[in-house]
């Protein structure tokens, strides 16, 4: 089995460290965080791997995975390069979506690879149970990039390739998805409260309809999944709507006109009439109200 050194063992370094060794993928060796503490609570987490309280500390390993912030991996991988002088079989990889395998390349000639899994790790004790189902997007060395592929498909995971100069596109279209799609609930939320409708009661108002949303987004696509005002040409309900945000709050009618645009484009593709489209697009794009 190879051996893996973990630096930056944090929700997702654990997770995978947890994973690939309780499934005998790879032993997880040594463990570098921040703080060496951070470090001995990831190994108890993955249940194997020697907290090291640097980076010099570390034994040798056959893969290095780098899961720090993506603002620190390159350093890291310039701080780890001297130990990789003629070893060509050592794998070293990160798992961000937005950096492309070349921010390791003071690491060749071992070969470089990132490994984008399209998961959210906020909870990594769920993560164990959820991750199975995700994909991963690989791109790098081919030696690493065929031994992430095995070890990513023995969790369960989809596995697709990437050429790096689309990752940060890519990493976008994630972001739009998962990212936005949380700060979009935020926005809800506040929307509700300003209505007097507290937290916890419009997260329960919301569950279905969200729910069914991502399902019928799943399954239609957007074009056919789009109900409400815009999508019926509401031009009076949208402008309603519109002065009652602006009162309330100016950030959530600026957000709400943004969004709006976005939607009149989409119901245009499908049977918005050209007449409410315009008269939409007009109302949405005034400055402030
Ligand atoms: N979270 C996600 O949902 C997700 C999804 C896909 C990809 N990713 C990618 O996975 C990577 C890790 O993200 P994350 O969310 O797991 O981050 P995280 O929970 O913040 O963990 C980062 C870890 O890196 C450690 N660290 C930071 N700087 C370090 C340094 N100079 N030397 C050693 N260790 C250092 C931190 O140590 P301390 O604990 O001591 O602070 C922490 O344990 C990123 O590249 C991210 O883009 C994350």
């Amino acid at each position: 089995m190879p051996t893996l050194n973990i630096i930056g063992a944090g929700k997702l370094g654990k997770t995978l460290g947890h994973l690939w060794q309780q499934q005998g993928i790879f032993q997880v060796q040594s463990l570098c965080n921040r703080t060496a503490q951070s470090a001995r609570a990831a190994a108890q987490f993955i249940g194997a791997g020697a907290a090291c309280d640097s980076i010099e500390a570390m034994a040798d390993a056959d893969c290095w995975l780098i899961a720090s912030g993506d603002g620190q991996i390159a350093d890291i991988a310039a701080k780890l390069a001297s130990r990789f002088a003629g070893q060509a079989d050592t794998i070293v990889f990160h798992c961000s979506g937005a950096l492309a395998s070349e921010t390791l390349a003071a690491c060749k000639p071992a070969a470089i690879a990132s490994a984008h899994p399209v998961h959210s790790f906020a909870d990594p004790r769920a993560s164990l149970q959820t991750l199975a189902g995700s994909s991963v997007a690989l791109e790098g060395d081919q030696p690493a990039v065929e031994l992430l592929r095995g070890a990513f498909s023995a969790l369960g995971c989809e596995t697709l390739t990437i050429a790096p100069e689309h990752k940060s596109l890519y990493h976008a279209g994630s972001v739009f998805a998962c990212n936005y799609l949380t700060a979009l609930m935020d926005l809800s939320l506040r929307t509700f409260a300003a209505a007097g409708i507290d937290q916890q009661q419009a997260l329960q108002l919301l569950k279905p309809i969200v729910l069914q949303t991502a399902e019928n987004n799943m399954r239609l696509g957007p074009e056919k999944s789009l109900t409400g005002p815009i999508a019926r040409g509401d031009v009076e309900t949208v402008s309603a709507q519109l002065d009652a945000l602006q009162k309330t709050d100016p950030q959530l009618a600026q957000c709400y006109r943004q969004l709006g645009l976005a939607c009149v484009e989409l119901a245009r593709r499908g049977a918005l009439p050209e007449e409410a489209a315009v008269r939409l697009t007009e109302l949405l794009s005034e400055p402030t109200r």
